[in-house]
């Protein structure tokens, strides 16, 4: 339909080709299309999501002198217009985003019904904000013009119970790139809706009209499924902001909470009965008030559940046991310890580019350490929790042709403790400093494997041991810059042959927008040990111009990736 100046007394041009493209695209789209505009799902996920639900409608939202002329007008054009009907969710969430009263906003919905779309009757949705010349209004429809918040497509779910919509919401979340942004219940049309809106690869909300917001329309009142999304919609930036600036506390809560031993005395999910405030800060020589607040908290954070007065573990608090399989107990001492100590130092890093630790503290990080034993013992012990990030890789790694592995600084021997026991005819070499040795030989020792093991002692920056044919650097490049990772490799390089295979375990930085334990570690490393984390296309690039030719990257647990590379003839030679 072609934009005519005279459609809508009182309509501004935008707002009227804004009605005009909505109508052709409710006359010519259908679900499919819809989904793949909308969210990033393959060619199943959107069939899949379309068995359950049909595109709707179009809605915009437009910025008329008056409501009444609008429909007047749209009439006049021989549209079919149903009479308006008051907004409850527009109108509100208009009241939030632009701070003016709830009062103040008059905003109706108009339904323009396209009977010939689709196999139904579909709508254009029009919410009309009235903003009568002198209404005070104009800013707010400008920015609304600009922004398009509320223009969405709009589906119909056909039986909207509990399963079939939690499973739409999770295939549009967590695969389809799409956010919650919140929802209602409309009393008038009797229909709950749920809100998602499209989000770019830097996690910002997408302005690309009109395919950046969806609309779940359930009908009926949802409350179960309304409330799970509202939950998720991030609805209050000051509140959320509030939450995120207590990081620290919760670093300390989960920290005091494993130097007291917390997780010890409390029952698993599984067992029972709970534990009393009462006895536990008998048990633990702390005050009951304390406790039981540091508790509260603890519950908030899911590492507890409350039963009244009495306590239990969750399935998140188990880690922090001093027995569990890999224990988090000592990283929790870390972070909430020396690694909380330096981070005050991190806005020396961010100014400077150079790590804070040092600055802090006055020693780097590992020689820090090593004049410390008690924490150098509990830095080692951290590291090994991570034993689970370890577990795929000797099933992904072919050790038919190989006969000795050299893991350079593989710490405890975490790693080459369990290369050794999947290839019983591997010998190992762990290459460390020297004051870790002595752990490592005990680990390599309670696994059986310290008769097949060379302990070597050394620096990486001098040498790194000849005649392996498998060489491992779990963990190590991101602790260190650009030039001493490209020294670390050339030293590997020297010493292993044409052909033999270098592994690396590292997290690696996405370049698609999505979530990686390897952006908070990022910032870890430039503060605590002036190093980095990396994109896969940066650990290649240093491998190449070293020596090395990247073959493959598997992820691995606790968002970790294992890269195998090869050793070429020549530096710079893939
Ligand atoms: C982050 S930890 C990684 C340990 C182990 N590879 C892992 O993934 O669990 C880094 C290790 O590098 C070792 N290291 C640091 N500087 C070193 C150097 N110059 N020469 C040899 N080892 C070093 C430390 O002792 C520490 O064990």
């Amino acid at each position: 339909m072609p934009v005519r100046q005279d459609w809508v007394a009182g309509l501004d041009l935008a707002d009227q080709a804004c009605i005009e493209e909505a109508l052709s695209l409710v006359r010519d789209a259908d679900t499919d299309g819809v989904l793949a505009g909308l969210a990033k799902l393959t060619k199943y996920q959107r069939y899949s999501v379309a068995s359950h639900c049909a595109f709707s409608h179009a809605a915009v939202l437009v910025c008329p002198d008056s409501t009444a002329d609008l429909v007047a007008g749209l009439r006049a054009q021989g549209l079919a217009v149903d009479d308006p009907s008051p907004s409850v969710v527009v109108r509100e969430r208009l009241s939030r985003r632009h701070g003016v009263p709830v009062s103040a906003l008059n905003v109706a919905i108009v339904h323009i019904h396209v009977p010939e779309a689709g196999d139904g009757d579909r709508i254009v949705e029009l919410f009309a904000l009235e903003t009568p010349p002198g209404s005070g209004l104009a800013g707010i429809a400008a920015r609304e013009r600009v922004e398009r918040n509320e223009s969405h497509l709009g589906l119909n779910v056909d039986e909207p119970d509990e399963v079939a919509v939690a499973g739409l919401r999770a295939l549009l979340v967590d695969e389809g790139g799409l956010a919650a942004d919140g929802g209602g219940y409309n009393s008038v049309e009797d229909c709950t809706v749920l809100y998602f809106r499209r989000i770019d690869g830097d996690g910002q909300f997408a302005h690309a009209y009109p395919q950046h917001r969806l609309e779940l329309r359930l009908s009926g009142r949802c409350e179960t499924q309304l409330a799970a999304h509202q939950a998720a919609t991030l609805d209050d930036p000051a509140r959320e902001l509030l939450e995120l600036m207590t990081g620290a506390w919760t670093t300390q809560a989960i920290a005091v909470a494993a130097e007291l031993g917390l997780a010890d005395h409390l029952p698993g999910p599984a067992a029972a009965p709970p534990v009393s405030v009462d006895e536990l800060a008998s048990r633990l020589g702390a005050d009951r008030d304390g406790l039981s607040r540091l508790l509260r908290y603890l519950a908030s954070l899911r590492l507890v559940t409350s039963f009244g007065d009495s306590y239990t573990l969750t399935a998140l608090g188990e880690p922090l046991r001093h027995d569990a399989r890999s224990s988090l107990r000592p990283l929790a001492l870390m972070y909430g310890g020396v690694f909380y100590q330096s981070f005050s130092a991190l806005a020396h890093a961010v100014r400077t580019g150079q790590q804070g630790f040092e600055w802090l503290l006055g020693q780097g990080h590992f020689e820090y350490f090593k004049e410390r034993p008690p924490l150098a013992a509990l830095f080692d012990a951290a590291m090994a929790a991570s034993a689970p990030m370890f577990d795929p890789v000797a099933g992904l790694v072919d050790f038919t042709d190989a006969r000795v592995v050299v893991d350079i600084a593989g710490g405890t021997g975490e790693l080459l403790g369990q290369l050794l026991q999947h290839a019983p005819h591997l010998r190992g070499v762990l290459f460390e400093r020297s004051h870790v040795l002595t752990r490592a030989r005990q680990r390599l020792a309670d696994v059986g494997c310290a008769d097949r093991c060379d302990f070597v002692a050394g620096d990486f920056t001098d040498f790194v041991p000849e005649g392996g044919d498998i060489y491992v650097l779990s963990r190590i490049l991101h602790d260190w810059d650009d030039q001493q990772c490209a020294e670390i490799l050339r030293h590997c390089a020297a010493s292993m042959p044409a052909g033999a295979r270098l592994l690396l375990v590292e997290r690696l930085l996405p370049t698609d927008g999505t979530s990686s334990l390897a952006v908070p570690w990022d910032l870890h490393m430039l503060c605590n040990v002036g190093g980095r984390e990396r994109t896969a296309g940066h650990y290649e690039h240093l491998l190449e111009e070293a020596g090395f030719s990247l073959d493959s990257v598997t992820r691995l647990p606790l968002d970790g990736n294992l890269l195998q590379a090869h050793r070429t003839t020549q530096p710079g030679q893939a």
